[in-house]
C-alpha cells in the first residue's frame, strides 16, 4: 500500500503573550510556581485584536503553499477543525479559501471544503478523514490541506483560564509524504460527558477536575484499543509519544497513569489495584479527590524509579516544549506536541528516519485516538523550515490592562476601543464583519 500522512506542516501564533508566573500570578496572587512547575506553563499565546480562527488558518497554510511551490489546483480538499467557529451553517475552511484566493490566481472551486467537530481531536479526525480519502483513490493526484486553529479562550476567573492559548497548524496531506506516514492500525476510547461544554456561547463551561480524569480514562482505554489491533505496545517501539496538551502538566499525568504499563518493570494493574486499595479506575473511588489523592500517592513512588524518569525525559518531556509558552490550542494542540519533538530530534542530531512516534489525541466530550506514525526521510527538512521560535519571540508581551482588552475584545465586545498591539504585514488580518481575511 502507498505510504500516506503529513508531508509538511506550519505553525501559526498568535501574535500576543501573556506572562503566566510574571503577570497573571502577580494578579491572581498565585505562587508562580503553581503554573511553572503544577501546570507546566510559562506563558500563553493570545490574538492580537485583527486575530481569529480563519485570519491564523489562513497565514498558516498560506505559508505551508509557497513553502511548498503548490498552487489551489494541487488541493482537492481543505478541512478545517475547530471548536472556535463562529458560523453554524458555513464551514471555516470557506472563508480559509476566500483568503488564499485573494493572493492565487487560481481558486479552489473543485476542492472539496468542510469542517470538524469533536473538541480537540478533530484535528487529528480531520487528518484521519484526509488520508482515507487518498487511500481510497479519490484525490486525482492532489493533496488535502488540514487546518486546525482555535482561540481556546476561557471566562475571567474560570480555573482555565490559566490554561488558555490562540493558533493555528496547517498540515499537507499526500502520498509518499516528507513527514509521517500514518498507521492505518487506531485504538478509540469515547463515551458521552460532559465536563467540557461551550452551547452556543463563546466561552466553555468546563468541570476541570473532572476532566482531567474523564482525559486519563479515555486515553488509557483508546492504548488498549489500539493494542488490541496493533499489538502490545513497548517503551523501545517509540521515539516520541506526543499527546494533547491542554497544558504539560496533563501529559506528565497521562504518561504516568495511561501509559505506565508500557514501561519495564512498573507494577501491573492488578499490582497497582493491591498497592492503592482498590482497582486503578475513577469509578471505584467514592470521589473525583479521593481517586486524584490516591493517584498522586502510587504516581510520586512511580515517577522517582530511575527508569521511569528515563523513559519520561526522553519520550515524553521534548514533546511538551512549544506548549509550555503557548498554552492550550485545542485542535491543534497534539500537532504541535508532535513539530515540538521532531524538533527537538533535529536540535540535538538524532536521525529518526524510519523511527516511531505513538500519538495520543483527546476531545472532550470525550474521545481519545491512538494511532502510530513513522517518520519520513524528508523530515528534517521539513522541520527546519518551521521558523516557530521566531514567531514566540516576536510576540507582543501584554500587560494585564492589556489582556483585560483583549479578552473582551474576544469575547465579541466589539464596543471596546482596542489598540493593534503588533503591526501586521504581509498577513490576513480580520478587518471587521463582512470585511474579513483582507491582507495587509
Ligand atoms: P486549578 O484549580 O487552577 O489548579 O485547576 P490546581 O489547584 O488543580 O493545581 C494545578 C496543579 O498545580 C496541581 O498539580 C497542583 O498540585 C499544582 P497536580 O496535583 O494536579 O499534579 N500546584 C503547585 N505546584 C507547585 N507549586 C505550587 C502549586 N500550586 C498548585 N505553588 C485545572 C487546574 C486543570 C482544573 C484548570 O486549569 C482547568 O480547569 N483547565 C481547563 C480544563 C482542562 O484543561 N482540562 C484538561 C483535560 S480535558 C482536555 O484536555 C480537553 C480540552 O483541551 C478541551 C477540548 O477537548 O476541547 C480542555
Amino acid at each position: 500500500m502507498t505510504a500516506v500522512g503529513i508531508d509538511a506542516v506550519e505553525i501559526w501564533t498568535g501574535n500576543l503573550k501573556l506572562d503566566l508566573p510574571g503577570t497573571f500570578a502577580a494578579e491572581k496572587g498565585e505562587d508562580p510556581e503553581k503554573y511553572t512547575k503544577g501546570l507546566g506553563l510559562n506563558a500563553s499565546s493570545f490574538p492580537d485584536s485583527y486575530e481569529d480562527i480563519v485570519t491564523m488558518g489562513a497565514n498558516a497554510a498560506h505559508r505551508l503553499m509557497e513553502r511548498k511551490g503548490l498552487e489551489p489546483d494541487d488541493i482537492g480538499r481543505i478541512d478545517v477543525a475547530t471548536e472556535s467557529a463562529f458560523d453554524n451553517s458555513k464551514p471555516v475552511s470557506t472563508y480559509v479559501a476566500g483568503c488564499l484566493e485573494q493572493v492565487y490566481d487560481g481558486d479552489f472551486h473543485h476542492a472539496n471544503k468542510g469542517e470538524r467537530k469533536f473538541a480537540c481531536i478533530a484535528g487529528t479526525q480531520s487528518l484521519d478523514d484526509a488520508c482515507n480519502w487518498i487511500r481510497a483513490g479519490r484525490n486525482r493526484g492532489r493533496s488535502a490541506l488540514v487546518i486546525a486553529t482555535d482561540t481556546a479562550l476561557y471566562a475571567r476567573g474560570d480555573a482555565g483560564e490559566a490554561t488558555q492559548g490562540a493558533g493555528a497548524v496547517a498540515m499537507l496531506i499526500s502520498e509518499d509524504p516528507s513527514l509521517v506516514e500514518l498507521s492505518t492500525e487506531q485504538g478509540y476510547g469515547s463515551a458521552d460527558e460532559t465536563d467540557f461544554l461551550k452551547p452556543n456561547q463563546q466561552f466553555p463551561s468546563v468541570d476541570g477536575k473532572r476532566s482531567v480524569q474523564v482525559y486519563l480514562a479515555r486515553m488509557r482505554e483508546a492504548l488498549e484499543d489500539f493494542e488490541s489491533v496493533a499489538g502490545e505496545v513497548h517503551e523501545d517501539d517509540f521515539v516520541y509519544a506526543p499527546f494533547h496538551t491542554p497544558f504539560p502538566g496533563m501529559v506528565r499525568k497521562a504518561a504516568l497513569l495511561a501509559f505506565r504499563h508500557v514501561i519495564r518493570d512498573t507494577p501491573t494493574e492488578d499490582e497497582l489495584a493491591e498497592e492503592i486499595g482498590r482497582q486503578p479506575r475513577p469509578e471505584a473511588f467514592d470521589s473525583d479527590e479521593e481517586y486524584r489523592d490516591a493517584l498522586r500517592e502510587y504516581m510520586d513512588a512511580l515517577k522517582d524509579t530511575d527508569r521511569y524518569a528515563e523513559w519520561y525525559d526522553a519520550t515524553i518531556d521534548p514533546t511538551l516544549t512549544i506548549s509550555r509558552n503557548v498554552g492550550n490550542w485545542y485542535t491543534g494542540s497534539v500537532h504541535v506536541a508532535r513539530a515540538s519533538a521532531l524538533k527537538h530530534a533535529l536540535e540535538t542530531g538524532r536521525d529518526l528516519t524510519g523511527e516511531k512516534l505513538l500519538v495520543g489525541s483527546y476531545g472532550s466530550g470525550a474521545q481519545a485516538e491512538i494511532h502510530a506514525e513513522t517518520i519520513q526521510d524528508g523530515w528534517e527538512d521539513e522541520i527546519e523550515a518551521l521558523n516557530v521560535d521566531e514567531q514566540l519571540d516576536d510576540r507582543y508581551e501584554m500587560t494585564w490592562e492589556d489582556y483585560e482588552e483583549i479578552h473582551d475584545v474576544h469575547n465579541h465586545e466589539m464596543d471596546v476601543d482596542v489598540e493593534e498591539f503588533t503591526t501586521p504585514s504581509e498577513e490576513f488580518v480580520f478587518d471587521g464583519w463582512g470585511r474579513m481575511g483582507e491582507r495587509k
